[in-house]
């Protein structure tokens, strides 16, 4: 078994891995084939990984809803350490002809929750996530959805995701909250007080696109101040950037995607990572241009 760190999820007493894996690449537009998809969640949780990320809405259109749910779910079952591994899914989004629309109506989440038991097989989800606040819905009408699931006995714990630390406080008021999911890479730093937030909370930042997303990522090895860490280091520059975005907070957990093996591999080795002082300073001083 490979080395990995491991943290507590919120205030639950439940261990996961200092660094998930994201499914949402394995399905939407450009996804791999089945096998290749197969191979990198195994690579992942060879690696050590034992914390996933998945949602009702990675799938290509309304018609595919499900699509990662499943795929993770029985790659996970044909496994002889499937109980330790810990499956997160979200509610609160449609993909009407392919686009990404929010519905956080109460009865859409029901509704969400009884499909996203049945594509990951399980009684109960042990973490499900609001994907982002509706602006046609009240934010606290659905967060009592997700307190009522939870009550209910269908959802074990609850998180949220897209939001601010005033939208996380607000939703502390109705229901636990153990998780927030934002994005946070270097390219995009808006999230890292609501990561900080968290930690005094005692909440864990699931940080999302963690080394930039698609596009963004492949950028990563242009940047000089990456690639003299990364070669002092014996990193890649994903693996830094993955250290850079762990180390904004205690409560930070990245969850990168991949759609090949090796770049699941190199993602959870970037837990041997820890950059100094200084080489925090430098990449927070650096310009990531997005252009
Ligand atoms: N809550 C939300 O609204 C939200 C939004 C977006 C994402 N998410 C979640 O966050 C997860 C991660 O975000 P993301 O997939 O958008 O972006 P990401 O993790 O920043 O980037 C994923 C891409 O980066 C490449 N990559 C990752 N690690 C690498 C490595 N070590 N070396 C080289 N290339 C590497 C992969 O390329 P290959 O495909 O070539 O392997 C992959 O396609 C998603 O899978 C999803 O679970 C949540």
């Amino acid at each position: 078994m490979p080395r990995m760190d491991h943290t507590t999820l919120g205030a639950t007493g439940e261990s996961i891995s200092r660094i998930g894996f994201g499914g949402m690449p394995l399905s939407i537009q450009g996804r791999p084939s089945e096998e290749q998809a197969r191979r990198t969640i195994n690579a992942a949780i060879d690696a050590g990984i034992d914390f996933i990320d998945t949602a009702d809405v990675y799938c290509i259109d309304d018609s595919d809803i499900g699509h990662n749910e499943r795929l993770i779910a029985s790659t996970v079952r044909e496994r002889a350490d499937r109980d330790r591994i810990r499956i997160a899914t979200k509610a609160g989004m449609r993909r009407p002809n392919g686009a990404w629309t929010s519905d956080g109506s109460p009865r859409h989440i029901r509704e969400a929750c009884e499909a996203s038991l049945r594509a990951l097989g399980v009684e109960q989800i042990f973490l499900y996530q609001f994907h982002v606040p509706d602006p046609a819905v009240p934010f606290e009408e659905s967060v009592e959805a997700f307190a009522q699931l939870q009550r209910d006995g269908k959802i074990r714990y609850v998180g949220l995701s897209n939001v601010s630390l005033e939208q996380l406080d607000v939703a502390r008021g109705i229901v636990a909250i153990e998780s927030v999911q934002n994005r946070l890479n270097p390219y995009f730093r808006e999230s890292i007080d609501v990561a900080r937030g968290c930690a005094e909370r005692n909440v864990t930042f699931l940080a999302y696109s963690p080394v930039g997303g698609g596009r963004l990522a492949k950028k990563l090895p242009q940047f000089d101040v990456l690639q003299r860490i990364a070669k002092a280091r014996d990193a890649s520059v994903h693996a830094v950037v993955l250290a850079w975005v762990r180390q904004q907070s205690p409560s930070v957990v990245p969850i990168p995607g991949a759609s090949k093996p090796e770049h699941a591999i190199d993602s959870a080795k970037s837990v041997d990572v820890a950059l100094s002082v200084n080489e925090m300073a430098a990449i927070d001083d650096a310009e990531f241009s997005r252009d």
